[in-house]
């Protein structure tokens, strides 16, 4: 559940326009926005009840478009048409993110330790 929300999941696209074309992005969400009401997901009653929006950054920049999928901040790079009707279909209908397109996070990098002298 989302603050003033009941749905279950929410799907952001960056729209910035530093990480891909934002007129790519808006077309993407019109994909998600079709794909959504095709399953009846934007009945707010709907037990998957899912929603869209567009964000201004996603924190990544590259990789564009990239799409971030709650809960679990789970983020999707180079998302085109074809990627967002898998993306879709495994991981909003079926709860199964496809591993191949999710967009790792960095790994933290190690700080070398100081040497006592
Ligand atoms: S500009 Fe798109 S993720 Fe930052």
């Amino acid at each position: 559940m989302f603050l003033n929300s009941s749905a279950r999941k929410r799907i952001l696209f960056c729209i910035k326009g530093n990480c891909a074309d934002p007129a790519d992005a808006a077309a993407l969400i019109a994909q998600t926005e079709a794909l959504i009401a095709r399953h009846g997901l934007d009945a707010p009653d709907h037990p998957n009840h899912t929603v869209v929006s567009a964000v201004n950054c996603l924190g990544v920049c590259q990789n564009g478009a990239v799409m971030m999928v709650h809960p679990g901040a789970i983020r999707y790079g180079n998302v085109d048409a074809e990627k967002l009707a898998r993306i879709f279909e495994a991981h909003i209908l079926n709860d199964t993110p496809p591993a191949e397109l999710i967009l790792p996070y960095p790994q933290p990098k190690k700080i070398p330790s100081k040497k006592r002298e």
